[in-house]
């Protein structure tokens, strides 16, 4: 085979991958658009019928917000098509914590599962906020699918979703009662397109780990001591200094 060939052919593969990476991204905006779209259509029939205008003022105000995250994120997704771009700015993840746990009640509600949070009063860390609420939106929604199914019968359904320092960074753990994750699965599960679920996409974690390894830290699945999956994932409080902008 002569230069030019072999030229030829590495230059077709690196379009094949980068043409990957970009059905890729385009599968994981259509996943990251959907849950946040269904907490949307239940939150605005909850609003339509609330009686409480102060009530419902908060409903709405969710809402607006939801809708501010999902541009942002399909935004970021779509000016770059290499690995996860971050936007950091001074930001308290304890509101972030909450603001995703906000989202995530309803489904918890309609599952029959408790959904408890357990955080500091604040927590101010240089990160990605919107990022980071999608990971722990989709690290909950997760947790509450699973919640109470598959242990014993008389399993309630608990998630805890708990956040706090711990030296130089900040700990975030989303954990639930249900089967867990089988010791041979729990790395393969980060990969793009493994799911479980009859209708999954399996990109939900992918773009977990994506979040937190472009902030320098790391997420890892582990055995919960409720008896289910525990999701531990890290935010240094330093951002390195050769890192991520
Ligand atoms: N809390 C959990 N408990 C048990 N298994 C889980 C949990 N979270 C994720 N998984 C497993 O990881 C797989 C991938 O999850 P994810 O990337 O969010 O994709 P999807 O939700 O579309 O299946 C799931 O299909 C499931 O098998
Ligand atoms: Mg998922």
């Amino acid at each position: 085979m002569n230069a030019l060939a072999s030229a030829v052919e590495s230059r077709e593969d690196e379009i094949d991958g980068r043409m990957q990476v970009v059905q890729q991204l385009s599968s994981m905006v259509a996943h990251e658009v959907r849950n946040p779209l269904q907490s949307l259509s239940l939150l605005a029939s909850l609003a339509r019928t609330e009686p409480d205008r102060d009530a419902q003022a908060e409903q709405l105000a969710l809402i607006e917000d939801e809708i501010r995250v999902l541009e942002g994120v399909v935004q970021r997704f779509l000016s770059n098509s290499g690995p996860l771009r971050i936007a950091r700015s001074q930001t308290d993840l304890v509101k972030v914590l909450e603001r995703a746990a906000s989202i995530a009640y309803p489904r918890a509600a309609q599952n029959h599962v408790r959904l408890l949070v357990q955080a500091p009063a604040r927590l101010d860390v240089y990160a990605d906020g919107s990022l980071v609420r999608r990971a722990l939106e989709n690290l909950m929604l997760n947790a509450i699918e699973f919640a109470g199914k598959g242990r014993s019968r008389r399993s309630t359904g608990q998630v805890v979703a708990s956040i706090q320092r711990d030296d130089d960074r900040v700990v975030l753990i989303v954990e639930d009662d249900g089967p867990g994750v089988p010791y041979e699965d729990r790395e393969r599960i980060f990969q793009p397109y493994m799911s479980s679920k009859a209708g999954g996409t399996g990109l939900g974690l992918a773009l977990v780990r994506q979040v937190f390894d472009a902030h320098g830290g790391y997420i890892r699945c582990e055995p919960s001591p409720l008896g289910g999956a525990r999701f531990v994932a890290t935010i240094p409080l330093q951002p390195s200094l050769d890192g991520d902008a």
